[in-house]
């Protein structure tokens, strides 16, 4: 795009590799967050009489034109400037005249891309966090619809013992709970403003870091400068939040997958789990459950290019810190999308209860509660353990009441009972354990872990608020 017309751009975007150092495509999408730090720098200057209040309000009108050009797609992007910082650094120059050349007192492109970074993660945070409540409010729901459905659970992928759907999926729950634990915490430790860092080593000039930081929500301003501007933990900690969210939702992909396959048929296949095949006519292919298990690869390269990128970089800040928004974008962005379709999924599958039913009838899975019931009987556990080893080996149906009352007398009027799937369920009443009376316990404290969470989301709320009222406030 030419620049006949427009203010000179700072000479340090007109080197001979700027081509190289470019990394517009990769931070533009923080210009909301470049913008409100740059609106609470500007103000801060005021307040500590480095500019005057007219330059002030200059400055603040022409960032909020700014931010309107921006969210109606007409802000003039000019990719041959280096970065959104330099991009806006123009513009405000041609919208406000040479006081634009006041904003960057006090301030470096440094402590900056920190502050628009930190502004991001809280948000980025908020999104995820949305998404994730209302993945676990779904699993909530299903899981009492389905409480009472049998389905053999699993260790080894070998039929173990017998659960409940309901069971199953508030594993998955709280799973997907403690990954809101860690990002609400991941938010929390980002809390620091590292604006007024400067390029490292603060300034000389009366600057208010406290005060910059109150403005933008921040609960303080950094303790060290060197440490503020090379500081890139919280995209690090986000980035292991969201590989380890991708991990648990893949999980969960995977058991998709296998329960939809004709093997397993504990859920239907409906086109809620993706595609047909263009080859072949029959083909109902889960798809989304397979890419949601594929993009957590994805995420796990993320943190992988980030913290190889952080390993060994002397204080303070060096350029290689650049590539930290790609990876992070990356992952916020499939983060986002797997929670949706997850969430989908979840609401939408059906299980094939009849094929569930038989399956719990499976006589494998009543081979614990054989020994236990022997156990209650006085049997100790190891030899109960044998006795039933042997017995299954030795018949071809061990849930046979003749066999059964002809191999263990004890157990005898039990016989009848030990093998009916609901039965079954009941008996096993472990605190957290899948029996209904102990699932219905524990969907409650489920209840009371996401309410909590979701107030502690809408204070976060608040402060994702103060972003655009930081663009849009009317000024006096
Ligand atoms: N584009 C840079 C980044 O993302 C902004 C900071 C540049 N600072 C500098 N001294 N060149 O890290």
């Amino acid at each position: 795009m030419s620049m006949t017309n427009r203010a000179p751009a700072p000479s340090y975007v007109l080197t001979p590799t700027a081509e190289f150092l470019n990394s517009l495509e990769a931070d533009r999408p923080l210009v909301r967050y470049d913008l409100a730090g740059s609106i609470a720098h500007a103000e801060m200057l005021g307040h500590t009489k480095l500019i005057t209040e007219a330059e002030e309000n200059a400055l603040v009108d022409g960032l909020r034109q700014i931010g309107k050009e921006v969210h109606h797609g007409s802000f003039p992007w000019r990719s041959e400037l280096e970065d959104v910082h330099t991009n806006v650094e123009v513009r405000l120059r041609e919208l406000a005249g040479p006081v634009a050349g006041k904003l960057h007192t006090g301030r470096s492109r440094n402590d900056q891309v920190a502050v628009d970074e930190r502004l991001y993660l809280r948000e980025a945070v908020h999104s995820v966090v949305s998404r994730l409540l209302r993945l676990e409010e779904t699993l909530l729901t299903r899981a009492s619809e389905e409480s009472g459905t049998p389905i053999p659970g699993y260790t080894h992928l070998q039929r173990a013992q017998l659960v409940t759907v309901g069971h199953w999926l508030l594993a998955h729950f709280w799973r997907f709970d403690r990954d809101i634990d860690r990002l609400l915490a991941t938010e929390r430790r980002a809390n620091a403003s590292p604006l007024g860092a400067g390029a490292l080593a603060g300034s000389t000039l009366p600057i208010d870091p406290a005060w910059v930081a109150e403005r933008l929500g921040f609960d303080r301003p950094f303790d060290n400068s060197l440490d503020a501007v090379s500081d890139r933990d919280p995209l690090a900690e986000l980035l292991f939040d969201l590989a380890l969210m991708g991990v648990h939702a893949s999980g969960l992909g995977e058991e998709v997958v296998l329960f939809a396959s004709k093997e397993f048929g504990f859920l239907e296949r409906s086109s809620v789990l993706g595609s047909g095949s263009s080859l072949m006519p029959q083909k109902r292919n889960p798809d989304a459950a397979e890419l949601i298990r594929g993009k957590a690869g994805r995420t796990l390269g993320d943190l992988v290019a980030l913290l190889t990128v952080l390993k060994g970089l002397p204080l303070a800040y060096d350029r290689d810190l650049q590539e930290d928004k790609a990876p992070v974008l990356d992952a916020v962005r499939a983060a986002t999308s797997v929670l949706d379709t997850l969430s989908e999924i979840v609401r939408k599958s059906r299980f094939d209860h009849a094929r569930l039913e038989s399956a719990a009838r499976d006589p494998e899975l009543g081979a614990t509660d054989l020994a236990e019931a022997l156990v209650r009987h006085g049997v100790p556990f190891r030899e109960a353990h044998e006795a039933v080893g042997a017995y299954y080996r030795a018949n071809p149906d061990p849930s046979d009441v003749a066999s059964l009352k002809a191999a263990f007398p004890a157990v005898g009027a039990e016989a009848s009972l030990l093998f009916n799937p609901a039965e079954a369920i009941g008996r096993r009443i472990t605190s957290g354990g899948p029996a209904p009376s102990a699932v219905a316990q524990q969907s409650a404290r489920a209840r009371a872990c996401l309410e909590a969470h979701a107030a502690s989301l809408s204070s976060l709320g608040r402060k994702v608020g103060l972003i655009e009222e930081l663009l849009n406030e009317e000024r006096k």
